[in-house]
């Protein structure tokens, strides 16, 4: 099955009241556990990547990863940029086969940013390509720059509204309380799903997406821990919650972190216990076992099995 945009996906994720997964990909492990998990549950599917991950991975490799698992499975998949900074990122992405953009103006000023958008949205549009756009600013660190909670804006219902007219973006990521990363509450851990609604009510059917919304779960974190970790007083967004979003406007949720602690932990643990092996294949394929466990269980809280 080729690759598919986000529209449609998103189209009928509002009509089933349910959201997407969308799980960050760095290296080949990662895309087969994320497929295989989303191959089970019969799900559709949001592979993205980062500027950082594109350069890891580099294009023409990620490419080649991508056009395998839409050669050996049948599922709807979007190939995403993740937090796309600038426009030429943008087209490079566009131009090298991605079926969907984030352009990330969330750091520009309003109007800077509806500019931004807009530029990237008439480059995508008439090459088949949908546009994320984000405004309000999320706390944590991503691409190594950290955003404290004191600098964290949260999404100002009015002006998203204005902001989707002007600038034509095809979903919108908020700002509702969630953030980057695997530190996410100091204390308990709150969404402001009244603003949530509000924006729902301004725009009403249209896609929002959010991002910074792992669960960290704490068997992860423990896991991680119990074989040399130091991952202390990290705590992520409860799955109840993440449950409550895909229930309503929220369409896409993306996920990096609790993938990252899956694989982590897991190779902390085949070197914990077999300090003797140097085959990679005898410690990364079990990290990709793991990350198929995470992707089901996800999926389950997100409601999207089944609607492959
Ligand atoms: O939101 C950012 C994602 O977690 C990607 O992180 O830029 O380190 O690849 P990265
Ligand atoms: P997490 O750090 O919560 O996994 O968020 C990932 C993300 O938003 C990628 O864009
Ligand atoms: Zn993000």
């Amino acid at each position: 099955m080729p690759l598919v945009t986000s529209k449609d996906l998103f189209r009928k994720a509002l009509a089933g009241r349910y959201a997407i997964g969308a799980f960050n990909v760095n290296n080949m492990e990662i895309i087969q556990g994320i497929v295989e998990g989303a191959v089970e549950e019969r799900a559709p599917l949001i592979l993205q990547f980062s500027a950082g991950a594109r350069k890891y991975a580099r294009h023409a490799y990620l490419m080649k990863l991508v056009e395998a698992a839409i050669e050996t499975c049948d599922l709807p998949i979007v190939l995403h940029l993740d937090h796309g900074e600038d426009f030429e990122i943008c087209r490079a992405c566009i131009d090298g086969g991605f079926s969907s953009v984030m352009i990330d103006g969330s750091r520009h000023p309003f109007e800077e940013n509806i500019a931004f958008t807009r530029k990237v949205v008439d480059y995508a549009h008439p090459r088949g390509v949908t546009v994320e756009a984000e405004l309000g600013k999320l706390a944590g660190v991503e691409d190594d720059v950290a955003v404290s909670e004191k600098d964290a804006i949260f999404t100002n219902p009015d002006q998203a509204r204005e902001f989707v007219e002007r600038s034509g973006c095809d979903s919108l990521a908020v700002a509702i309380g969630t953030s980057h990363g695997a530190y996410k509450f100091k204390g308990e851990p709150r969404l402001d799903f009244e603003r949530l609604a509000e924006i729902e009510g301004r725009l009403p059917g249209f896609p929002l997406v959010l991002h910074g919304a792992s669960s960290v779960p704490q068997d992860l974190v423990e896991f991680c821990n119990r074989y040399g970790g130091e991952i202390r007083g990290s705590r992520g967004v409860p799955e109840e919650m993440i449950g409550r979003a895909a229930k309503m406007n929220v369409c896409k949720v993306n996920i990096d972190t609790d993938i990252r602690l899956a694989i982590t932990g897991t190779i902390r643990k085949c070197f914990a216990e077999n300090p003797s092996n140097f085959d990679p294949r005898l410690y990364l394929g079990p990290a990709r076992e793991a990350i198929r466990g995470v992707v089901r269980r996800k999926i389950g809280v997100l409601g999207c099995g089944g609607r492959a």
